[in-house]
């Protein structure tokens, strides 16, 4: 037994997280369903470092030094509990079982339960970076027992990205804690991501700009408090040109967005919660309504528009409008994720440091922005910071973009350009920062047609009205 560390399930980000642990001159036990791909890991690779591989799961698990430590890097669901079933039998007690997957968190939880019990432990963690992450440094968020991150951690924060030095790895919380900050992140990617179409689409109809004009426009972007990874690859993506028709290569895809799962799952989870996520919501149900093909069949053409001709005369002006609201609708949603956050380890008792969390997504992941080192600063000055949103920091970066964030809005409603993202961001700033919200004729109608009873501004208690009667207060 001379291994250091187990992979097991070698598509391209098993492959590269293995190959990354080599390269950081661990010793790596190496293994796959169909040992051709295990093979050709070492043959491709072998110059990465030290492999052993192994055909079986038996040979594979022996080939490693106790407390075993195995990465599973298989589909999500039935694949990880199947391996997770092999191994069981050929484990021993203290032997740290990481699943490195998009694992839904519930499954988390009951998984770390069923290893617990054969004293085994077992680490829920997310992997953010794509295939490139994984070889050269990811953002990695392990939950589990913090017995386990004191053996694991080390090894994991060694191969993760690094920002000024700093791993782009800590320790989460216990059971589904890792699992559940990664479905968020997805969800902020989603948001992320709309968000950065939904500019994309003003500016290519409200200028008239081309596809490669806007990709130029966002490499200047990325230059300010906007850099990021996404912003740096949709403006790579828009400089492509189409080889085989010669245009943009945006135009040639179809505008169907797809999703696995993590997004759908951040907003089910906040619907729980009761957490208004509603950038990532509506970034989502944006994927859902470009899939929804025969309603937009029956839709175009045929729904009346009524828009105004959209008159820009000053063009940078615009542009600044657009880039200023994109950076305010984008603080929202990363605020309603954190709250997310903040909601779920309150309800399961994970004590998730959300400073921690803004400072490990600083590299290696896919949200990977200047603008995080902002948040990590916010939590710094306050861990228990309410609201995002509201930190001194914030409240002037959105402040000073607040007035082109509602002249963006109103344009592309006059003109009917959709922006479920940014109007829903602005809805929410509006409506959190309201001294009054129309909440309380809400609470009315409750009590009106239900009885469902009210607080009042004025006195404590819980209050019904006879609606049928005489209209009467009661005291309950
Ligand atoms: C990451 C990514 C990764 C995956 C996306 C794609 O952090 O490295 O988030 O996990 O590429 O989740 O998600 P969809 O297919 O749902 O868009």
């Amino acid at each position: 037994a001379t291994a250091t560390i187990g992979v097991t399930g070698l598509a391209v980000m098993g492959r590269n997280l293995a190959r990354n642990f080599a390269r950081h001159g661990y010793t790596v036990a190496v293994h796959n369903r169909s040992f051709a791909k295990t093979q050709s890991l070492v043959a491709d690779h072998g110059d990465d470092g030290t492999f052993v591989p192994s055909e079986s799961m038996a040979d594979f698990v022996a080939s490693l030094a106790t407390p075993r430590k195995i990465v599973i890097m298989v589909k999500a669901g039935g694949p990880t509990d199947a391996v997770i079933s092999e191994l069981i039998p050929l484990l021993e007690a203290g032997d740290i079982v990481i699943d490195a997957g998009n694992a839904h968190f519930p499954d988390t939880i009951r998984r770390e339960g069923e290893l617990k019990a054969h004293g085994l432990h077992f680490v829920g963690s997310g992997v953010s970076g794509g295939e490139e992450g994984a070889l050269n440094g990811p953002s990695i968020m392990p939950g589990g027992s913090p017995e386990s991150y004191r053996v694991l951690g080390p090894i994991l924060e060694d191969i993760s990205a690094k920002v000024d030095g700093v791993p782009c790895c800590t320790y989460i919380g216990p059971d589904g804690a890792g699992h559940f900050v990664k479905m968020v992140h997805n969800g902020i990617e989603y948001a992320d991501m709309q968000l950065i179409a939904e500019a994309y689409d003003l500016l290519r109809l409200g200028l008239g700009a081309s596809a490669a004009e806007i990709g130029e426009i966002f490499a200047q972007w990325n230059t300010g408090d906007l850099e990021s990874f996404l912003i740096e690859i949709s403006a790579d993506v828009l400089a492509h040109t189409d080889p085989a028709t010669g245009q943009a290569f945006v135009d040639v895809v179809l505008d169907q967005a797809e999703q696995k799962g993590t997004g759908r799952w951040t907003v089910q989870n906040a619907l729980d919660l009761g957490v208004p996520i509603t950038g990532i919501a509506e970034a989502t149900f944006a994927r859902a309504l470009s899939g929804s093909v025969p309603q937009r069949a029956a839709a175009v053409g045929v729904l009346p528009a009524h828009v105004s001709a959209w008159d820009i005369p000053d063009r940078a002006a615009f542009i600044e409008d657009v880039r200023l609201a994109l950076y305010a609708s984008k603080v929202v949603a990363y605020s309603q994720g954190f709250d997310q956050i903040a909601a779920a380890s309150a309800e399961f008792g994970w004590d998730v440091d959300r400073g921690a969390m803004a400072r490990i997504w600083r590299g290696g992941c896919i949200i990977r922005a200047r603008f995080l080192n902002r948040i990590t600063e916010a939590y710094e000055r306050d861990a228990h910071l309410p609201l995002l949103l509201a930190d001194e920091y914030f409240t002037g970066a959105v402040g000073n973009g607040v007035a082109s964030w509602r002249r963006v809005v109103a344009a592309a409603a006059l003109s009917g350009v959709p922006t479920p993202a940014f109007s829903s961001s602005l809805a929410y700033y509006d409506g959190v920062r309201a001294e009054r919200l129309p909440a309380a004729l809400i609470q009315a109608q409750r009590d009106f047609f239900g009885a469902h009873t009210y607080r009042r501004v004025d006195r404590a208690g819980t209050f019904h009205t006879e609606w049928t009667g005489d209209r009467t207060e009661t005291t309950l």
